[in-house]
This record gives C-alpha cells, sequence and structure tokens, in this order.
C-alpha cells in the first residue's frame, strides 16, 4: 500500500469528518463524508446528498471523485470515508460496491481505502482488496 504522511491523513479525516456534518440524509439519518487526496496532494471532499425518489441519492465518495474532476485532478492517492455505521457504531463504513467502481477508474489497485467513524479511525484496505478482479479502462484499451 503506498505511503501516505501522518499530516495526509489527518488532512483527509478533517476533510471527510467536515463533509460528513453537511450531509442531506434526511431518509436514510446515515450521513456520510469523503475525502479523496489527488495526484498534486489537493483535498477533495463530498457528502452524500439523498432525494425522495430513494435510489437517487447520491453518495459521498462519488461527490469527493466529482470534486476533485472538477478541480482537475486526475488520480486517486488515498480515499477517507466516514460513517457511523451499525448498531453502537460497530461497523465501518466502506464505499458500496457502485463507488468501489468509481474508485477503480481513478486508482491504482493499491489504492488506500481508509475507514473512519466520527470518533475514530478504523481499518484501511487497498482497493483490490474491496474489489478484486475487478473491470477498469484498462480492459477497453483506453487507460
Ligand atoms: N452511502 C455513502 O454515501 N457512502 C458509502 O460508502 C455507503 C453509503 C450513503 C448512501 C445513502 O445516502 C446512505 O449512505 C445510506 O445508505
Amino acid at each position: 500500500m503506498p505511503i501516505i504522511t501522518e499530516p495526509q491523513q489527518q488532512a483527509l479525516l478533517q476533510a471527510a469528518r467536515a463533509a460528513q456534518r453537511m450531509a442531506y440524509a434526511p431518509y436514510s439519518k446515515y450521513p456520510v463524508g469523503a475525502a479523496v487526496l489527488d495526484e498534486q496532494g489537493r483535498f477533495h471532499a463530498g457528502c452524500n446528498v439523498e432525494n425522495a425518489a430513494y435510489p437517487e441519492g447520491l453518495c459521498a465518495e462519488a461527490a469527493a471523485l466529482s470534486a476533485m474532476v472538477l478541480a482537475g485532478g486526475k488520480w486517486a492517492q488515498a480515499v477517507l470515508v466516514v460513517g457511523n455505521g451499525g448498531k453502537n457504531h460497530s461497523a465501518w463504513t466502506t464505499p458500496c460496491g457502485g463507488c468501489r467502481q468509481k474508485l477503480r477508474e481513478f486508482g491504482d489497485a493499491d489504492l488506500p481505502i481508509l475507514c473512519a467513524n466520527d470518533q475514530a479511525t478504523g481499518p484501511s484496505y487497498t482497493l483490490a482488496q474491496l474489489l478484486p478482479e475487478s473491470f477498469g479502462p484498462d480492459h477497453l484499451g483506453t487507460a
């Protein structure tokens, strides 16, 4: 897994927690924040944004990637996701299946994906751990 520095990890955590506080999640009541560190060392955050047609909601990771692309970022060096999962906050929030694929577009197999909640940091995974044998731009020959 590529090394990200402690200050970078702290900045990701801060950005993702700040984003989580801005989440619009009146239906699930499950606010999520995400932050991406891009190839230029910049941070981009996003929160989930739900709507009355439940399946049409936007995930925090997708919003963070969109912010990265909008800012001219090309590649993700690390991602951190903050959610307060499960009873007693016992289940760490990992990216949903669709977001794993979205991250695949902008990250290497060893992209670090860090989990946290509003009180603590949790486990980290690589993208390949969360999305093994994945399909990506390289398969299309467009990478
Ligand atoms: N959600 C995210 O934004 N990211 C994740 O990693 C997991 C789930 C959102 C989608 C929905 O708004 C709420 O959390 C409950 O599923």
